[in-house]
């Protein structure tokens, strides 16, 4: 995976299932949620239109919900681990 690609972009560019992306990464669709395992720390907190839209999504908010649009990895993201909802829309 590329460094400075969202998650998300890095999820459709390997045709990864249950990640539909349908905004763009505009963090106004909710349809790219993911649950980020053992990970939370290494991004800072959703805010703003993130936080929003989180309440929003079709599969249940959790404590380590995530826009998957908003999260760019870095180098040290190297063994970041998300598991995608059963459902996006
Ligand atoms: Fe729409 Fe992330 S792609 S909210």
């Amino acid at each position: 995976m590329a460094v400075a690609t969202s998650l998300m972009r890095a999820a459709l560019g390997n045709q990864v299932r249950g990640i539909v992306g349908e905004c763009g990464g505009s963090a106004t669709c909710g349809t790219c949620h993911v649950y980020l395992d053992r990970s939370t720390e290494q991004f800072a907190p959703p805010t703003g239109d993130e936080d929003e839209m989180l309440e929003w999504t079709a599969a249940p908010r959790a404590a380590n919900s995530r826009l998957s649009c908003q999260l760019v990895p870095t180098q040290e993201s190297a063994e970041l681990v998300v598991r995608v909802p059963a459902e996006q829309v």
